[in-house]
């Protein structure tokens, strides 16, 4: 039988979403109920949605660049970004602390209510999933759909239109997806701080790595940045920026851009 039995591929461009469900979520240690109607009256909203929390693709692909594609999303005029699965909110909530996601909201659909109500509910019973939500994304304006990209009725788990990228383009053809930054610290460093306030006054975004004592070393000669191995160090779409001088100045001239 084929996993996508129920699966409606049919265009839902102008349906309006069912705003009568509700999601539990847990948030400090306390239930509360999210409901369709405050995720989407008189809102803009993307919504994406995969196959499982801590799953591969949706672990280092699919969740993480929504998140570091949030404040582009944000200037095209979205007003909040969700990421659905059937999961539970403990589950979810984990999965967002583990992949350090802070923009991103989690919207856990363990009943499989809103999944279903799309016709995205895809039985996953060969991998011991049971029913799971198909990956798609959609453009949500007021409850009502006004784009969709719903990953094409293929064998496995394609992901072919339901990224982040797609969504950008179709909101602002223009949009420019941020650069990618690693910045390389070690804990108590001055230098490091002064890199990382002169990063955050420029609202650049970035991964810091702290480096302890047992591995530095050998990570920063691994990457021959420096002849003597120092932090701070980062790179930026691959290019390398040694010490805290050109990192500051690195960002004054990316703030002088914005
Ligand atoms: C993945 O994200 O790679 C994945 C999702 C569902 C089942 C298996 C793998």
């Amino acid at each position: 039988m084929s996993n996508l039995k129920n699966l409606d591929l049919t265009s839902k461009v102008g349906q309006k979403v069912n705003l009568e469900i509700s999601f539990p979520v847990r948030e400090g240690g306390a239930w509360k109920k999210l409901s369709a109607k405050d995720i989407f009256e008189n809102k803009k909203v993307i919504i994406f949605s995969l196959p499982g929390a801590f799953t591969p693709t949706c672990s280092s692909s699919h969740l993480p660049r929504y998140e570091q594609l949030y404040d582009s999303f944000k200037q095209a005029g979205v007003d909040e970004v969700y990421c659905v699965s059937v999961n539970d909110t403990f589950v979810m909530n984990e999965w967002a602390q583990a992949q350090d996601i802070h923009k991103v909201k989690m919207l856990p659909d363990g009943n499989t209510d809103f999944t279903k109500s799309l016709g995205m509910l895809v039985s996953k019973d060969s991998l011991g999933f049971g029913q799971r939500s198909w990956r798609y994304s959609a453009y949500v304006e007021n409850g009502v759909i006004k784009q969709h990209f719903i990953e094409p009725d293929v064998e496995g788990d394609p992901f072919e239109v339901s990224d982040a990228d797609t969504m950008l383009g179709y909101l602002d053809s223009k949009a420019k997806a941020p650069k990618s930054m690693v910045l390389f610290t070690k804990p108590g460093c001055s230098f490091c701080a002064t890199a990382k306030a002169a990063l955050d006054d420029a609202k650049i975004q970035y991964k810091q790595i702290s480096l302890s004592d047992a591995v530095r070393q050998e990570v920063i000669r691994a990457l021959n940045a420096s002849a003597t191995p120092s932090v701070p160090l980062a790179f930026v779409d691959a290019v390398r920026l040694d010490g805290t001088e050109a990192i500051v100045e690195w960002a004054k001239s990316e703030a002088k851009k914005k």
